[in-house]
């Protein structure tokens, strides 16, 4: 290769932001040479590594801003210990058909049961498929909207939180709304609604949602939205936490 023409390539693979077929393109030219491969076969090879890597990147940073607090993937979720869960629903789920269709999943039961381990899972899975997801605390974010909602950027904070194809809201209901937050959080369901996917994780039952709110009418308003397109999956079992300790107790009694 000219060392004009090496320079020009090298200069325009680095002002396009093709960083891997700059890193790689001298050493595979050497060996595609040497193994003979067509033109063809180094164009394929080169792009699709940069593609490659792109896409890892991306991946990473979607990982990164979904803010999971634990990595918590499906297949470390002990099926066989939860029976209440229905296989074809989880596996439904991992499909990410209720991403592509806007619709929700809501995570019930008492402590320990696997809800936000699923939660998180699901929200892996949705980061591998491309999707942006957020993961945050209800409390923290009613507080979050509460705040904006004060400073009269509610609409902005609405808006910055609808770029996300997937809301994980965990522990709904273990912390009682007052009007205000209960208003506000109306405001980001209505805005979600048949739009972009959530999914809750929650100790209280439907029918207790109403206390969380304190107002009965917005609760019935929250709730019909949210379960209009819904897959709602109620863990009866367990905690698994609880069969550690058993497991952890046993294991120090027999030493
Ligand atoms: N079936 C399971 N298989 C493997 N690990 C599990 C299973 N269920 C729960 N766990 C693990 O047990 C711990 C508690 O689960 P998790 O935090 O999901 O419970 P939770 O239902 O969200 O409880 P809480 O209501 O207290 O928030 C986590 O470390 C989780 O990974
Ligand atoms: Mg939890």
């Amino acid at each position: 290769m000219s060392n004009f023409a090496y320079e020009r390539l090298h200069s325009n693979l680095h002002n396009l932001k093709l960083d891997t077929i700059d890193n790689i393109v001298d050493n595979y030219l050497e060996i595609a040479a040497k193994d003979g491969k067509s033109i063809l076969e180094v164009l394929d090879y080169l792009i699709d590594q940069e593609r490659r890597t792109k896409e890892n990147t991306a991946r990473e940073r979607k990982m990164r801003l979904a803010m999971f607090p634990v990595h918590k993937r499906l297949e470390d979720f002990d099926l066989d210990f939860q029976p209440s869960v229905d296989r074809a629903v989880i596996s439904d789920l991992a499909s990410l058909r209720f991403v592509h269709t806007a619709a929700n999943v809501v995570f019930l039961g008492p402590p320990g049961v696997g809800k936000s381990h699923l939660a998180i899972a699901m929200g892996i899975e949705a980061v591998n498929a491309g999707f942006k997801v957020y993961f945050v605390n209800a409390g923290a974010l009613v507080e979050g909207l509460k705040n904006a909602n004060m400073k009269g950027i509610l609409e902005k904070k609405l808006k910055a939180l609808g770029k996300y194809d997937v809301l994980i809201v965990d522990e709904m209901g273990y912390l009682p709304l007052d009007r205000e937050g209960a208003h506000c959080f109306f405001q980001l369901i209505s805005r979600r609604y048949e739009k972009s996917s959530m999914i809750f994780t929650s100790n209280k039952s439907y029918g207790e949602w109403g206390d969380i709110f304190h107002d009965h009418v917005v609760a019935a308003a929250i709730l019909d939205r949210i379960l209009h397109h819904c897959t709602t999956v109620n863990i009866k079992g367990e905690s698994y936490r609880l069969k550690e300790r058993k497991k952890f107790g046993l294991t120090t009694m027999e030493k």
